[in-house]
């Protein structure tokens, strides 16, 4: 069996790697080819995030859409997954009859069945329990596509953050057996594969089960991931402070394939307010793993997540966080006004915080960090840095483009053939959303291929 697949997808890296994942299985199982026109797809899948802002309109207001094209085409198979599948359930369906399947993020493993029982009983199919980590078995070894990757190590939350559904939609923590996880990485490396970032909702939460029975810790599988053939960067996503172990913090000595780099969200700046939101650690806490960090990389970097306009945060609890800010010097970070989550202990709180100066809040807190992240930016010129290169840069197809440690697409000339290796990079100039660079290595820059630019100094794009 042939067919076009379309997925569309919301929300997080986490949501886009099971999307990469639902691909491949359903191209496994049943042929079915990703194509990213909706309009000449025979599935279309929504894949759902319901963590911020008004989800299921955005999930009903597509569906809609969708609908008048299976008016046309009722052979057309609609499915929904993900976050706001997990807390509609069969909901979805009395608003949108014509919808096929639902799935959750701990069910669409069984999306091949699922699909085929659509296929020979025409009438719609739900599961969204949590049979946990089954999925990982049924899913088919990751297709490779280019030098980076991402390996899932561990999912769900069990951390109950008050303003967050994700426990309620994604079920408790739970992390895949370590060898799993190295076999999956050996493959990804025997591919070609030179970059892993290791995924979960609270990665270094991971307490995997060796073969032999023993735990392994966020700290042991990384040792072990950068010891696989190939795989010369590792890096991560997302961390939570309170899994933070100083066994973690010693492995920035250890290995240095690991980046400068750590995403770490601290969601605010005032003690008063992480522990309303019931993040379990203070800012002084927060504080000292970044000073423990910085005394093995002086030179790493931190992003973060920030939540603005929790509900009764007060002028002061803001500026705490505007200055925290300025402490740690936080670099490329996401940050969001709160939004009241239907189900979470948070949207019981009175929120007497007008929506205007919570946007004046966000727009003062993204303009600081983009300073910051200006700055930094500013002093990488001179540099040198190495660079995963992984494709042509989108403004100049002549240039190659890559990524530094601290995650900064850098453009450059150089030849093809070096594309899906590591080269040094000498930085020339920053721009808002990347930097403009030239090959380091001589012996490199004479060897260019004459169709791109041959020059090693830095020449405008
Ligand atoms: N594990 C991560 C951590 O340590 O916080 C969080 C993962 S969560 C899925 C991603 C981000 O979504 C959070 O860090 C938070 O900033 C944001 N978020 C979650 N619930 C939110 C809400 N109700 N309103 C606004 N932002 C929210
Ligand atoms: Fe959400 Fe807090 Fe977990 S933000 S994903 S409940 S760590």
């Amino acid at each position: 069996m042939t067919g076009k697949l379309f997925i569309k997808t919301f929300g997080c890296q986490m949501n886009e790697y099971d999307s990469s994942r639902i691909a491949d299985l359903l191209n496994e199982s049943h042929g079915l080819e990703q194509t990213e026109d909706p309009s000449g797809a025979d599935v279309l899948l929504l894949n759902t995030c319901s963590v911020r802002e008004k989800a299921e309109e955005k999930v009903f207001s597509q569906l809609g859409r969708w609908r008048r094209w299976k008016e046309d085409r009722p052979d057309l198979v609609i499915g929904v997954g993900g976050c706001v599948a997990s807390q509609e359930g069969e909901q979805i369906l009395r608003r949108a009859p014509y919808v096929d399947v639902i799935f959750g993020p701990q069910t669409y493993h069984r999306l091949p069945q699922l699909y085929d029982q659509v296929l020979n009983e025409r009438k719609p199919r739900v599961d969204v329990s949590f049979p946990e980590i089954e999925k990982f078995d049924c899913l088919p070894p990751p297709r490779v596509k280019g030098p980076r990757a991402f390996v899932s190590v561990m999912e769900g939350c069990s951390k109950y953050c008050s303003f967050c559904v994700v426990p309620y939609t994604r079920g408790e923590e739970f992390s895949r057996p370590f060898d799993d996880v190295i076999t999956e990485v050996f493959e990804l490396g025997c591919g070609g594969v030179k970059e892993v970032t290791l995924l979960g909702q609270n990665v270094n939460a991971y307490q995997g089960t060796r073969h032999d029975g023993t735990r392994a810790d966020f700290a042991d599988l990384i040792r072990y991931v950068a010891a696989v053939e190939g795989i010369d960067r590792v890096r991560y996503t997302t961390s939570h402070p309170v899994d933070f172990s100083q066994r973690l913090v010693e492995v920035y000595g250890q290995v240095p394939e690991l980046v400068s780099h750590v995403h770490l969200p601290v969601q605010s700046g005032s003690n008063r307010i992480l522990s309303q939101m019931k993040r379990q650690y203070t800012t002084a806490e927060y504080e000292d793993i970044v000073d423990r960090l910085r005394g093995y990389r002086p030179d790493l970097s931190l992003s973060s997540d920030f939540i603005v306009g929790f509900p009764g945060e007060t002028d002061n609890d803001f500026e705490q966080t505007i200055d925290l800010i300025h402490r740690v010097g936080f670099d490329q970070s996401f940050s969001f006004i709160y939004s009241a989550r239907p189900g979470t202990p948070a949207a019981q709180l009175p929120d007497p915080v007008p929506a205007s100066l919570k946007q004046e809040r966000l727009a003062r807190l993204q303009e600081t960090i983009r300073s910051i992240a200006a700055s930094i930016s500013q002093a990488m010129i001179g540099s040198q840095q190495r660079v995963l290169v992984d494709g042509y840069s989108r403004k100049n197809p002549r240039q190659l483009s890559g990524r530094t440690e601290n995650n900064r697409v850098i453009n450059f000339p150089g030849p093809s053939d070096l594309l899906g290796s590591f080269v040094d990079v000498f930085v020339c100039e920053a721009f808002t959303n990347s930097l403009r660079g030239s090959l380091a290595t001589e012996d490199t820059a004479s060897a260019m291929i004459p169709m791109v630019q041959s020059s090693s100094t830095c020449s405008p794009d």
